[in-house]
């Protein structure tokens, strides 16, 4: 099928990259000789028609910015059939072939059930700082988002220092803990939490068993957020109740983890992303993400991505741990 117009949107939390994505598949579509129609609000703005046609300078001087220009959204009433409906006549209607996603795990399970409902080939990006998605190396926004995090951590430390303070710092991740074990890692702290393992280890208990406060009078440990940790206020009511001789403190990233300029990598990644994304729907791939595995671009089928649990790098745990006696 030839695809004349391509209809853009983000989806789901925003993620820095989320801007150089678009610009890359709006020049890329262009490029190509597609017409490109950017969205508004996620699948929002395919139930209330809000599109308006991007040509190449609706995308300049927006590659460093964080956020999305094209906004963002969870929408209830697209998870509906109804919803579904409608957003498929907004795409007769304003002549859309076929869509490009960018957005998490939420926003590419609402692509897949869109796609089969109605045929319509769609094309995800992984974009989410929480790098949950099975099938790619990494997401666009999970590198500046452990920047951020390596920043705060770091400033953190300072006080942490000074005071003699055990810190938990609460990380963002959803139930992946990629940015825990990771921004850990980057910012020399103690341990990280993860709900990866949660079931199989106390790993309250095994930090405490190990020493952690042998050598030194501050600690910093990371902890994704996540119901069955408790988070770091979990933790640190924790330790109040069962170890009070440690001056406990509490800090909770939230949402500064979501902000901010990208990375060169995230940029470089979404520009890569985002020309793939073209190429694949001029092969007449359908239903894929756009993924990275080992620097080369690949193709996954959503049922892949969204359904596969990524495996975090257990391995990584034990390096923290040695690294930090
Ligand atoms: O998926 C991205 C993410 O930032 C998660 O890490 C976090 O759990 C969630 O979104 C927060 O969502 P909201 O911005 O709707 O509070």
């Amino acid at each position: 099928m030839k695809i004349n117009c391509i209809g853009i949107l983000t989806s789901g939390g925003d993620a820095p990259g989320m801007n150089a994505a678009i610009r890359a598949v709006t020049r890329s579509a262009i490029y190509n000789g597609m017409t490109v129609k950017g969205i508004y609000r996620g699948y929002k703005g395919l139930l209330s028609g809000e599109i308006s046609e991007f040509k190449t300078n609706n995308v300049s001087n927006i590659i460093q910015q964080g956020g999305t220009i094209l906004k963002t959204a969870r929408s209830a009433e697209f998870r509906e059939p109804e919803g579904r409906k409608i957003a498929y006549e907004t795409m007769q209607r304003e002549n859309i072939d076929a869509l490009v996603v960018i957005g998490g795990d939420g926003s590419l399970t609402g692509a897949r059930i869109f796609a089969q409902e109605y045929n319509i080939p769609i094309v995800g990006l992984p974009g989410t700082i929480d790098n949950d998605l099975f099938g790619t190396d990494t997401t666009i926004g999970y590198d500046t988002a452990l920047n951020t995090i390596m920043d705060a951590v770091d400033k953190i430390r300072d006080t942490a220092t000074s005071h003699d303070r055990l810190f938990f710092i609460e990380v963002m991740g959803r139930d992946a803990g990629f940015l825990a074990l990771n921004g850990a890692l980057a910012s020399g702290a103690e341990a990280a939490i993860i709900p990866e393992i949660w079931t199989e280890v106390d790993q309250l208990e095994a930090l405490i068993e190990h020493g952690f406060r042998k050598t030194k009078n501050s600690s910093i440990v990371l902890v994704a957020e996540s119901e069955v940790t408790g988070g770091a206020m979990g933790m640190a009511e924790r330790v109040k109740q069962k170890y009070p001789q440690y001056d406990v403190r509490v800090t909770i990233l939230g949402h500064l983890q979501r902000g901010g300029s990208p990375t060169a990598t995230d940029r470089i990644l979404a520009s890569r992303m985002g020309a793939a994304a073209i190429d694949a729907l001029m092969e007449d791939q359908r239903n894929v993400m756009i993924g990275i595995q080992n620097d080369q671009i690949v193709y996954v089928p959503f049922s892949k991505a969204i359904k596969n649990d990524k495996p975090i790098n257990r391995d990584l745990l034990n390096t923290l741990r040695i690294l930090s006696i």
